[in-house]
């Protein structure tokens, strides 16, 4: 009766019911959370058991007055309904860049200066500190009292994890001391210790339950876990290391931020320290390497940040990393294993990379049974041959790598690997260009494993991020032919007979993926662009193109335009900072290709893809294109150019009709005549100041 009732929208149940099904949902939801908590053997997926979850609230939010006293919705620490909802960052949360050598951080120290427009010798004070591998999370404190704990997630967009924060020990719910500005955001990492972690792995092994690989997996598992009294029951903490949206001063360097937070009753990242120059910092770096042992956590490396927040403003940020920060990582872990084989993956681009496959073995904390080999140069360049014995290395989360092999254990009689020359994946001839790393597959459209891997980006977690839909069921679906291009996607409820028929699949687990599907039928057109997987646009440059066309159309027709070299649509692309010839060229190519022109045509009219929304919508130059040429007094060039675009503007290298205003610094030449021929609007270095708020 249930499974009949659970076909009518929640909207157009009677109160009768309503009801009924309130009742079954309550005996069913029980029956499951014993089957997980107490069991620990679930008999549904955990994306079925949130749809029962999400129609039981739907229903009770229609029928109040019918909330049963054993309402699931009413348990203590109840699962939230929905998964986890999302919450929009208010500024966006960033990472870091990485600096792997002393050379590297000179470079950091050298930037710093140069955008700041300072002398090299001048001294700029920078705050050192350990840095933390968990995950970073943002708390919002409102009134002093906290209301919000959110995931990074994509940066721009996390989860909300509020029920699970609350259960760390170490965020304070309150904010200490009367002298909390209004509305704060606090970021900072959950972590775990490592003698926590141990003592919690052996639990998780006596009860027969899979270990974490290591600390940082743990505090991300426990703290993504939809009931927050498994969270509560794990030993999570909390540093603070900085702050997002704040309603007043906050301090006039990170010192003094770093002294408030405490005072607050935060606990922060120790030890710390100023200092004043490249060789202080390296001397920082040295000291916290040699004693990380001593530490009750593991750390992956130090972090150097700007100690003037003024400064910092002005650094802005870059990408998706602060100008005026960086991570100086420790070097990476290494083990010895033996290298069974060498298996070459196609990825959507046709490129072939190389994997090893090893003898598991522990590095770091962590088992590693496959590693990149990188391409075929590397191979050849240090002679790596299946059966050797090999150097593994792991360093933070990148993916482990072969670095070298230990000649005196190569066994006799192996051979020196030679790298396909045909692909793998459907035995087209596989070509190197002359200036390329890769050799690709020729194949195109009909080498099933880019199209398989085109379809896995199309709905990864940072591009379409359909609930129900991963990389495995897509192998699956293209197997059977149920799902061969982007838009079968959308066109499966056509086929949900054959669906139903599957083997693990049912009528309600069905429901669920072509539900998922709908909702995806709206996306940002950032999202959209990236998930074409176009080669080098990533999030970054997708972003770049959202921003500078705004519609779906409108960048569609541009880029069909851009095929011609000569004409202005070509010259607006490359204009794009950000964007050089090299990846014009690359979506050149992927316009030119008919069948991706069809896809695209297809997609166009299946979804609705949502116009670009420039951020900082109060803005006076949001959306707006900029040109600055000649000197400017105030500032350096990559700092105002960094301010226009953190202030919603794109800044352009070239002038044409499509500019909306040029900035005249000192000297300014031919850019200027250019504005006045094509009457758009120029400003002095005063005037756009007075724009943009000084
Ligand atoms: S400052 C980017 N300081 O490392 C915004 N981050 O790899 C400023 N992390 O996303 C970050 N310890 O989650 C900062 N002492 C520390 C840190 C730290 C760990 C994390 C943070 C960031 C990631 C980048």
């Amino acid at each position: 009766m249930t499974a009949g009732l659970r076909e009518i929208p929640a909207e157009e149940l009677t109160a009768e019911q309503a009801a009924a099904e309130l009742e079954a949902l309550a005996r069913e939801l029980a029956h499951h959370d014993k089957l997980y908590y107490g069991d620990a053997a679930p008999e549904i997926s955990d994306a079925t058991y949130d749809a029962l979850r999400r129609r039981n609230q739907a229903i009770e939010a229609r029928f109040p007055e019918l909330i049963r006293p054993d309402s699931p919705s009413l348990r203590v620490g109840a699962a939230p309904a929905a998964g986890f909802a999302k919450v929009v960052h208010s500024k966006p949360m960033l990472s870091l860049a990485n600096a792997f050598s002393a050379d590297e951080v000179g470079d950091f120290v050298a930037r710093l200066h140069r955008f700041l427009g300072l002398d090299p010798g001048a001294p700029i004070e920078v705050l050192a500190e350990p840095k933390i591998d968990g995950l970073s999370a943002a708390l919002r404190y409102e009134g002093g009292r906290l209301v919000r704990g959110a995931t990074r997630g994509d940066g721009q967009v996390g989860e909300d994890i509020t029920a699970n924060i609350r259960t760390v020990d170490d965020v304070p719910k309150a904010l200490a001391g009367a002298d909390a500005p209004e509305l704060i955001e606090i970021r900072g990492e959950v972590y775990m210790r490592r003698s926590d972690f141990l003592a919690l792995n052996q639990a998780q092994t006596a009860a027969g339950k899979a270990p974490f690989a290591n600390p940082r997996n743990a505090a991300a598992g426990s703290m993504r876990q939809l009931d927050p009294r498994v969270t509560a029951g794990r030993p999570l903490r909390f540093f603070a290391y900085g702050w997002g949206e704040v309603s007043g001063p906050i301090g006039a360097t990170l010192e003094e931020a770093r002294d408030r937070l405490e005072s607050w009753g935060f606990r922060l990242n120790q030890p710390a320290r100023l200092c004043r120059s490249v060789d202080e910092l390296l001397a920082f770096y040295e000291e916290t390497f040699g004693t990380r042992g001593e530490l009750a956590y593991d750390i992956d490396g130090v972090v150097y940040k700007v100690n003037r927040l003024d400064w910092q403003d002005r650094l802005g940020m870059v990408s998706r990393a602060p100008r005026w920060a960086t991570a100086h990582k420790f070097p990476a872990e290494q083990a010895q294993t033996t290298l069974k084989a060498i298996a070459v993956n196609v990825g959507r681009t046709g490129a072939l990379t190389p994997v090893a496959e090893l003898e598991p073995v522990t590095v770091g904390g962590v088992v590693v049974s496959r590693a990149t080999l990188h391409n075929e140069d590397e191979i050849k360049r240090k002679d790596i041959r299946p059966g050797d014995t090999v150097v593994v290395q792991r360093a933070g989360d990148v993916i482990p790598q072969v670095v070298s092999v230990v000649k005196e254990k190569r066994p006799k009689g192996a051979k020196p690997y030679r790298f396909p020359r045909r692909c793998p994946a459907c035995g087209s001839r596989a070509v190197r260009q002359e200036d390329e790393a890769a050799r690709r597959c020729t194949g195109g459209l009909v080498c099933p494993a880019q199209a398989m891997e085109r379809l896995k980006h199309f709905v990864s977690r940072d591009a379409f991020d359909i609930e129900g839909l991963g990389e495995k069921h897509i192998e699956a679906f293209w197997e059977d032919g149920l799902i061969k291009t982007p838009n079968d996607i959308f066109r499966l409820k056509e086929r949900t007979e054959e669906l139903k028929t599957r083997e693990g699949w049912g009528e309600q687990s069905v429901k669920n993926l072509l539900a998922a599907v709908e909702q995806h039928r709206d996306i940002a057109l950032e999202r959209f662009i990236y998930a074409l997987g176009i080669r080098q646009v990533g999030q970054a440059t997708a972003r770049l193109l959202a921003k500078q066309y705004g519609s779906l159309g409108a960048w569609r027709q541009a880029m069909e335009a851009a095929e011609d070299r000569e004409g202005e649509a070509y010259r607006e692309l490359v204009a794009i900072d950000g964007i050089g010839p090299l990846v014009a060229a690359d979506i050149a190519a992927f316009f030119a290709e008919p069948h991706n022109r069809a896809v695209l045509e297809e997609l166009a009219r299946e979804l609705r893809v949502a116009d670009f929304e420039a951020p900082a919508g109060a803005s006076p130059i949001a959306g707006k294109t900029v040109v600055f040429t000649g000197g400017l007094e105030t500032m350096t060039r990559s700092e105002a150019k960094a301010r226009a675009e953190a202030l919603g503007a794109k800044v352009a290298s070239s002038v044409s009709a499509k500019t909306d205003y040029v900035i005249l610094g000192a000297a300014a030449g031919s850019k200027a005549k250019k504005a006045e021929e094509l009457g758009v609007t120029t400003l002095s270095e005063e005037e756009w100041l007075a724009l943009i708020g000084g």
